[in-house]
């Protein structure tokens, strides 16, 4: 018999702005999926108020929350336990509170290589890869891609310091490197370019390296929307074999954090197809 006095796990997402974010109707939607009784809440919460919020919602008995921008690096000083993986990526995306105290972990990156791995098939190993940006996202990709052994990893930013930064920070893995945009070097082709800035959000388009890509080329945006980003529009124009928007990290980070919470994996095609079915 149900115990009609047992509150539901609550879990949410922490983010300002947020009401933008789609992880509510994915976390729905892998719960009904997987019979999980829960509920999952957007939750506006600027950057002052983040620790009273995620403290009160622990105290009130909420079970995990996903944490977004711009509280990814913020978040850590909350945690008592990080992983190794969100300690790497210098951000936190996923908050579990068990037993009075926090984990902190960070699920996009296996989300990104969860997507390019099985939903696209794209071969990392031996691969080149261009990452664009040197923000908050590339920090949270670099490492997990780098384990996939590419034969290259540059990362060009429009601020050349930050991409060094982080090209240092990793630099044990041996083939990354870093250079502005007018630097790429185009002498072998990129089997990947990701677009990692956050410029497409203002609808805008850096002077990204047009001889970078070929038609062996394959974009993927970190970002997504309801119309082509600006970087997806480019890509094709230039000529890319194929340009895709990042749906399909965005289930598969979820997915993970999910399992996470709830020990159960959720089957994330469906899931992926009725997003972008809805895009
Ligand atoms: P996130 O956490 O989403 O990565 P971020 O840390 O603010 O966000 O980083 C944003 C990235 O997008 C940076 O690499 C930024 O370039 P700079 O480091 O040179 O500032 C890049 N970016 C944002 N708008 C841009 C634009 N109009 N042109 C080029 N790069 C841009």
């Amino acid at each position: 018999m149900t115990d009609l006095t047992t509150p539901v796990d609550r879990y949410g997402v922490m983010g300002y702005p947020v009401s933008h974010s789609r992880s509510p109707v994915i976390h729905r939607l892998f719960a009904m999926q997987t019979a999980q009784d829960m509920q999952y809440e957007l939750l506006q919460v600027s950057p002052e108020k983040l620790e009273t919020a995620v403290r009160q919602f622990q105290r009130t008995g909420g079970k995990g929350l996903n944490v977004t921008v711009p509280h990814k690096s913020t978040v850590r000083k909350l945690v008592d336990q990080i992983s190794e993986r969100a300690s790497t990526a210098g951000a936190v995306n996923t908050l579990s509170f068990r037993g009075g105290e926090i984990h902190g972990d960070n699920t996009d990156g296996i989300g990104l290589l969860r997507d390019l791995g099985i939903n696209l098939g794209i071969p990392l190993e031996g691969a080149n890869i261009l990452i664009l940006g040197a923000g908050g996202a590339t920090r949270g990709i670099v490492g997990p891609l780098l384990e996939m052994q590419p034969r290259s990893l540059r990362i060009a930013n429009r601020a050349l310091d930050k991409a060094q930064i982080i090209a240092d920070h990793f630099d044990r893995h041996g083939s990354i490197s870093a250079c502005p945009f007018d630097m790429v070097p185009v002498e072998e082709p990129y089997d990947l370019i990701i677009n990692a800035t956050s410029a497409g959000v203002r609808g805008e388009t850096p002077p990204y390296p047009d001889a970078a890509v070929s038609d062996d080329t394959f974009c993927y945006d970190l970002s997504y929307g309801l119309n082509p980003t600006p970087f997806s529009v480019w890509a094709r124009e230039h000529g890319a074999s194929k340009s895709v928007m990042g749906w399909g990290m965005l289930v598969e980070q979820a997915a993970e954090s999910f399992e996470i919470w709830r020990g159960v994996r959720p089957n994330t095609a469906p899931v992926l197809k009725q997003m972008q079915i809805n895009a």
